[in-house]
């Protein structure tokens, strides 16, 4: 099973941000999937350099986005995003010590935060594009 479906609860109105974060949970799904079938070790290192690199790629496309459009809300969201990926070089430094029983943790830390980051911050970026003509 799924660990996050998209679904149009997640819509921020921007199609071009939808779209990314249906990758983002496609890659956190990856992820879960081959920690299921036990091949965190050999595959979960990978899969979280890509589930790192497409969150940074994501972040800086909404933040240009925000920026070009000049949302009042910029600052906040972007420190927001700095947050979360902390916390996630931090798991990555404890897991490549080989503790990989936090890849249970991880994989749920970063789901309820982006399925609540979706919902919330990158929503309110959506009413303002949508007020400005972007969709
Ligand atoms: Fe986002
Ligand atoms: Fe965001």
């Amino acid at each position: 099973m799924a660990l996050i479906t998209w679904s149009n609860k997640y819509s921020v109105g921007v199609q071009n941000m939808d779209k990314q974060h249906t990758v983002l949970f496609d890659i956190l799904n990856e992820l879960h999937e081959s920690m299921m079938k036990g091949q965190a070790q050999s595959v979960a290192g990978k899969l979280l350099r890509k589930l790192t690199d497409y969150t940074r790629t994501h972040f800086s496309a909404e933040e240009a986005m925000m920026a070009a459009a000049n949302f009042p809300g910029l600052g906040e969201h972007r420190l927001k995003h700095q947050n979360l990926i902390k916390q996630v070089s931090d798991y990555a430094a404890r897991l490549e010590k080989g503790d990989i029983s936090l890849y249970t943790q991880l994989l749920t830390f970063v789901r309820d935060w982006l399925g609540s980051h979706i919902q919330k911050e990158d929503k309110e970026y959506g009413v303002w594009m949508n007020e400005h003509g972007i969709h």
